[in-house]
């Protein structure tokens, strides 16, 4: 297993579309090895192909207590096939070293992948929790598209950014989202609970 070099937001194979995987070869199975070795070598929750300079359809994400035992997650050829509720999501991501901005996300969503042995396997994540949000992260990976192009606030995520020496967001890849930031609005109102569970785990974060 061997650590791989983590391609950082400005290098255009982060904004590719990945194609699907035919098989879970041997040389996939290293792959997906290789590319936990280097999530969990940067401490991160998730790595997605692209992020390693392959334009293929796998993710990885380990949402586990980090002074617990691993538990690795394995999607290839992942579809979401459910999503509802939404939520502001505090993100950054390995690509994107030490930058953190406010994003939409779905709140529950339901996918369908293969695991690292070619199995088919649902998976469900609700309430906003870090796996439901690193899904949709990974996720976008596969399509070319960051977590910045959700980005609530695009000044926000600029000066960010900016700080951080990394290039501007693009304005052109920014996703509208009037609907889900309405959403955002409705979801707070109705799951108090979740906001405030979201708000602590945030805090103890930083
Ligand atoms: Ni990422």
């Amino acid at each position: 297993m061997s650590i791989l070099k983590i391609i950082e937001y400005g290098n255009p194979i982060l904004r590719e579309k990945s194609k699907e995987v035919t098989k879970v070869s041997k040389k996939i199975k290293t792959l997906i090895m290789d590319m936990l070795d280097t999530m969990y070598s940067a401490n991160g929750v998730g790595l997605a192909a692209p992020q390693v300079g392959e334009n293929l359809r796998i993710f990885v994400i380990d949402v586990s207590d980090p002074s617990g035992p691993i538990n690795p997650l394995v999607f290839v050829n992942p579809k979401i096939i459910k999503k509802s509720g939404a939520i502001n999501s505090y993100e950054g991501c390995l690509s994107f070293p030490k930058a953190y901005t406010n994003v939409r996300r779905y709140a529950n969503v339901m996918v369908k992948a293969l695991d690292i042995n070619g199995r088919p396997f649902v998976k469900e994540a609700r309430d906003g929790e870090l796996l439901a949000r690193a899904i949709q992260h990974e996720f976008d990976h596969l399509d070319g598209k960051l977590f910045i192009d959700h980005c609530r606030n695009r000044f926000e995520a600029d000066s960010v950014l900016k700080k951080f020496n990394l290039p501007p967001v693009e304005v052109d890849k920014l996703i509208n989202e009037e609907d889900l930031e309405k959403e955002i609005e409705q979801y707070e109102k109705e799951h108090p609970e979740v906001i405030e569970k979201l708000k602590k785990e945030l805090e103890e974060n930083q």
